[in-house]
């Protein structure tokens, strides 16, 4: 069976073809080897992958398509921190490119499923919280008098009990915060009405693995963190570091790329997440560990509006889907950071 691997030259896209072609399928991989990314083709490229390097936005069609089954979708430009400097660079490239492959999946005669990468950046901060006393509700909005006193929790308007962040489901409406959370959800939206064949759209809460670039300078928390620790330099956190995030291994993004490709429907939506919250020290003490670096984080204090408190998925259609338990942090920073 072939199948198409966009951004297959990038982390999670380059770990996914290397799968596939493990697996047996005949892997065309697509990407731009865009300069913000790449200074040049790196080293891992899989050389039983069949690479097009050319932008999806102005990539054509050619006779090595023709027999083309299945689609996995990673091709974009990342980075919130990007998307504000250059925000018609990044909406062009991640919606115009999608949209470009909604139109050659029109025209792909075999084609059987389109599998596309989307992010919970699309939730924004659409998050539901918990108080014990007073139940469940959808504020999570923090005050910034609290904040200034050294208060970071979710606080509930009426009993002022800290709140607890309930999972976020793939009902959740999208809201995102932001151009690269607005041109993820644009992405997802680029497939309405197309009905050649099935789409499954994968949302990720933050991915880490081997590839991830640590001193990328649109680098992610996490990898942020793993590069500061593997520089023995202390990470610098705000807020009283207590802060949650959920990170997915991209070895479960791999086996959630299997699952949908081995057949069966599979979910139109799915959340990709370890469903585990892991909070910021707790994450620089697992760093330290598996790189046996003497490092602790320095507490700056301190807050910048609109940072999110939580990031947490549910992870139970995930779980469904793969047969198993996502990995955890601990588990997972063992296989990507201990070398
Ligand atoms: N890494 C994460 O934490 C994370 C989280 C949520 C969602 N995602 C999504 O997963 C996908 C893969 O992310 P990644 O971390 O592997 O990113 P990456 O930057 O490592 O890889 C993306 C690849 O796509 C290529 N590319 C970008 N625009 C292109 C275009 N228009 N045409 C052809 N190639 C293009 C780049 O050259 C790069 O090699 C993206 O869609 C991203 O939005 C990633
Ligand atoms: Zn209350």
């Amino acid at each position: 069976m072939k199948v198409v691997v966009t951004g297959a030259a990038g982390f999670i896209g380059s770990h996914t073809a290397d799968a596939l072609v493990d697996v047996g399928f005949d892997v065309i991989g697509i990407d731009s080897l865009d300069p913000g990314v790449h200074r040049a083709a790196p080293d891992y490229l899989n050389p039983r992958v069949e690479y097009c390097f050319a932008d999806l936005r102005h990539w054509n069609l050619d006779d090595r398509f023709n027999d083309v089954e299945l689609i996995v979708h990673f091709a974009a430009l990342g980075g919130v921190a990007r998307a504000s400097r250059e925000p018609a660079n990044i909406i062009d490239a991640n919606c115009r490119g999608t949209a470009r492959l909604v139109e050659f999946g029109r025209k792909l005669k075999r084609l059987q499923r389109i599998v596309h990468a989307s992010s919970f950046s699309v939730y924004g901060s659409n998050y539901s919280y918990r108080c014990s006393d007073c139940g469940v509700t959808g504020n999570g909005r923090r005050r910034e008098k609290d904040m200034a006193r050294g208060r970071y929790e979710v606080v509930c308007s009426q009993c002022g009990s800290d709140m607890a962040v309930l999972p976020i489901d793939e009902n959740a409406t999208p809201n995102p915060l932001e151009t690269y959370g607005a041109s993820k959800y644009m992405q997802e939206l680029c497939y309405r009405g197309f009905d050649r064949a099935p789409v499954n759209i994968m949302r990720f809460s933050s991915a880490y693995g081997t590839r991830l670039r640590l001193e990328d300078g649109e680098a992610t928390i996490i990898a942020k963190l793993a590069g500061w620790i593997r520089a023995r330099q202390a990470p610098q956190l705000f807020e009283d570091g207590q802060q949650i995030r959920d990170w997915v291994h991209v070895s479960d993004i791999v086996a959630t790329v299997i699952a949908l490709a081995s057949g069966g429907d599979g979910p139109p939506m799915v959340n990709v997440c370890s469903g585990k919250p892991t909070r910021l020290v707790e994450a620089c003490d697992i760093l330290a560990e598996t790189m046996r670096v003497d490092c602790k984080p320095k507490i700056v204090g301190g807050y910048r509006p609109g940072d999110m408190r939580h990031c947490l998925g549910d992870a139970t259609t995930l779980r469904r889907l793969i047969g198993r338990e996502p990995v955890t942090f601990r588990e997972g920073a063992a296989s990507a950071f201990s070398t």
